[in-house]
């Protein structure tokens, strides 16, 4: 795993945009694999700048994002749809149909978790998968448990998780307690991998990923395994390293 540190949360967000930019440059085609939450914000601030100014070209690029909550659908002010929607694919030139993002509603969400897999294999597998990470280690919503789930599957969210993410809902009791995820298996196979971490909360994860052992209770420390992974670290997030 290659470590960058970058002195602000601003210039981690600068560094990973700059990288995904490259990654479009280079292959207009891409197959981007992205996350929600806070994390890519400041990234997916700076992407559309960079169309906005006429350097990037998204009009070719699939993108395939890590996971939906279970029971939303895509209106929902909630779902990661909407999240992705608002705040990046309404501002670039890439074409509807060409953003995947695991749909959480219908009979049977399993069934959704093993169509999205089989689309991401269609697809040609994904080229550049960039992610956050949570505070427990997960990584797309693979929580710590005593296995590395293998594909995308409807996974349990912790209780720290919820607890985590009530910042959005109006109480603990609305944040859903499932989700559909790629697997940790799903995001290894990615060719290139890219994880932005900020903020002092997040270090011990961090620690954990870098210099603790490779395992389940800690979902990221997978990434370790992988031969092209980038984590782009602001210095609060290194500080136990
Ligand atoms: C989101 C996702 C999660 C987040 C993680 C960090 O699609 O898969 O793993 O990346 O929970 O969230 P933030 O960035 O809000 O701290």
């Amino acid at each position: 795993m290659q470590i960058h540190i970058v002195k602000s949360p601003e210039l981690a967000a600068e560094a990973a945009a700059t990288l995904i930019a490259a990654a479009i440059l280079e292959n207009p085609d891409l197959v981007l694999g992205l996350p929600t939450g806070s994390s890519p914000l400041g990234a997916y601030r700076a992407l559309i700048r960079m169309h906005r100014e006429g350097l990037l070209d998204f009009s070719k690029v699939a993108t395939y994002n890590l996971d939906e909550y279970v029971g939303l659908d895509g209106t929902h002010e909630q779902s990661y749809r909407r999240f992705m929607d608002e705040n990046l694919f309404e501002h670039v030139n890439i074409p509807r149909e060409n953003t995947h993002v695991p749909s959480g509603v219908g009979p049977d969400p399993e069934r959704n978790a093993r169509d999205y897999e089989a689309a991401i294999l269609s697809a040609g597998g994904i080229d550049l998968q960039f992610m956050g990470i949570g505070r427990n280690g997960h990584i797309g919503f693979n929580e710590p448990s005593d296995s590395f789930a293998d594909k995308t599957a409807v996974i349990a969210l912790s209780p720290s998780t919820v607890e985590a993410n009530k910042r959005f809902f109006a109480s603990a009791d609305d944040v859903p307690k499932t989700a559909v995820s790629m697997g940790v298996g799903t995001i290894l196979r990615a060719r290139r991998a890219l994880l932005l971490a900020t903020g002092r909360d997040k270090a011990e994860a961090i620690r954990g990923m870098v210099n603790g052992p490779v395992t389940p209770m800690l979902p990221a420390s997978a990434l370790r395994f992988h031969p092209n992974c980038v984590a782009i670290l602001d210095e609060a997030a290194a500080s136990l390293l």
